[in-house]
């Protein structure tokens, strides 16, 4: 059997803070999580062990009773050991990953996984980009020739009983188990690691897992069972909406889409719409283009109304209607992260939607109702068209797609996710 090891066990020194790093908040769930979720999904790992702070142990093991927590110890080896011999007997392989590295995805795992067929380990790394030199005190001692540099990463990987043996015959110091294995005459490969697999050390770090935890791809999800759904779309006459509708259709949800006859700059919504919806998905919008010192007011008024204040209508009637909880999946834009020239205000509306979903799913955690905002990049909408006329298609996502993509988080556990909706064509888009 192959096992995960989630080191855990960390003080966070250097990061410093309340609480050890890998037990801090990110985007709604703690450092640590994400990693355990990563080798969760992934079919190839056949159990984990979580190795944690005495303090931490009761607490996680209540929240993880279908993993083994166990505990740490002073240093990282020690923890790193304390999760080898937790191993049941006919462990095979192992993958030992810090927890601080949440950013852990599918590929890095599956690219261990196959190098631990051919090799007793494995390491994951990336190319160094700055130059590294050797500093003693403030002296440069040695400047190695970067073509050969790169940076280890976790998960490094073993055959069980090689790494195990390591353990108990080598006694140097050291930060990971990959150097434990070299001391002992191993033949020790590496695998690509990933640039978004980065440690969190200090909390700058911490700063920029928060800006990448807006990133990361979409899930790659098995299709979303929206069979009998209860569905109410805002905004399910423009491009997106009519897209979410016809697939909503297609499923056999029961769609209600929405145009201009509701108006969303109105102080309440229509009662008739209080019904027991399961999912409520707010995709109107206007925009307007048109540079600043041209703005009046009005305008401003009405793109805030209809962007942004009805978000808060739209959010009151999923707490009325949502009593067993549900979906509130609000669509931003890709403006929401870059203000651009002549959108001021769209862009201004847009950016708020993405605070007002974080803080929504935080308070709407105990109601069981998940809100998400799902940010697409220029699409082929007719509202694109009319903006930007004789634009290359080319460039602009496919409606369809996008709405696929929102439907992955219109069921589903996850809460409080911005997530930044990419394809390889807006890689070639002007930004
Ligand atoms: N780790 C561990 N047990 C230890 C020390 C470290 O399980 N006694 C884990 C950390 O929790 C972390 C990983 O090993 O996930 C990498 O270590 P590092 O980044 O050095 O974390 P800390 O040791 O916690 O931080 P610092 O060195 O700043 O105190
Ligand atoms: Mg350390």
């Amino acid at each position: 059997m192959n096992v995960a090891i989630i080191l855990a066990g960390g003080k966070g020194e250097r990061f410093g803070g309340e609480v050890p790093k890998q037990f801090v908040v990110l985007h709604g769930h703690r450092v640590m999580d994400y990693a355990i979720k990563a080798f969760e999904q992934h079919p190839g790992i056949d159990k984990i062990i979580i190795v944690v702070p005495a303090n931490w142990k009761a607490e996680i093991a209540i929240e993880y009773p279908q993993h083994l927590v166990v505990l740490g110890g002073d240093t990282r080896r020690e923890s790193s050991y304390n999760g080898l011999i937790a191993c049941p007997e006919d462990t095979d392989k192992v993958l030992l990953h810090d927890a601080a590295r949440p950013f852990l995805d599918y590929d890095t795992i599956q690219r261990v996984l196959d190098a631990l067929k051919k090799y007793d380990a494995v390491d994951t790394a990336i190319a160094a980009t700055d130059t590294i030199i050797e500093v003693k005190e403030n002296i440069i001692t040695d400047m190695p020739v970067r073509d050969f540099l790169y940076q280890g990463q976790t998960p490094q990987g073993f055959n069980y009983k090689v790494i195990r043996k390591a353990h108990e015959s080598i006694f140097v110091e050291t930060t990971d188990d990959i150097r434990l294995a070299i001391e002992m005459g191993i033949q020790c490969v590496s695998v690509a690691g990933s640039q978004f697999n980065f440690k969190i050390t200090s909390s700058n770090d911490l700063y920029m897992a928060e800006r990448v935890t807006q990133i990361i791809a979409v899930k790659t999800a098995e299709a979303p069972q929206l069979d009998g759904k209860k569905v109410l779309i805002f905004g399910g006459t423009g491009g997106i909406g009519s897209a979410l509708r016809e697939i909503l259709r297609s499923q056999n949800a029961d769609v209600t889409a929405l145009g201009s006859e509701v108006d969303l700059t109105k102080d309440t919504l229509p009662e008739s719409l209080t019904r027991d919806w399961d999912i409520i998905i707010h995709t109107a919008g206007i925009f307007i283009k048109k540079p600043f010192s041209e703005l009046s007011v009005a305008e401003w008024d009405r793109v805030m109304a209809v962007n942004l204040r009805s978000a808060f209508l739209v959010a009151q009637l999923a707490r009325k209607t949502m009593k067993q909880g549900g979906w509130l999946t609000f669509i931003g834009s890709s403006s929401s992260h870059r203000g651009r020239t002549s959108q001021s205000v769209y862009a201004a509306s847009k950016a708020a939607l993405n605070n007002l979903t974080q803080s929504l799913a935080a308070e709407f955690l105990d109601d069981n109702i998940k809100v998400n905002c799902i940010n697409p990049p220029r699409t082929d909408t007719p509202m694109r068209h009319q903006a930007f006329p004789g634009e290359n298609r080319d460039l602009l996502a496919d409606p369809g797609h996008v709405a696929k993509d929102i439907l992955k988080y219109c069921t589903g556990e996850e809460t409080g996710h911005i997530v930044n909706l990419k394809y390889s064509t807006q890689f070639r888009a002007k930004r």
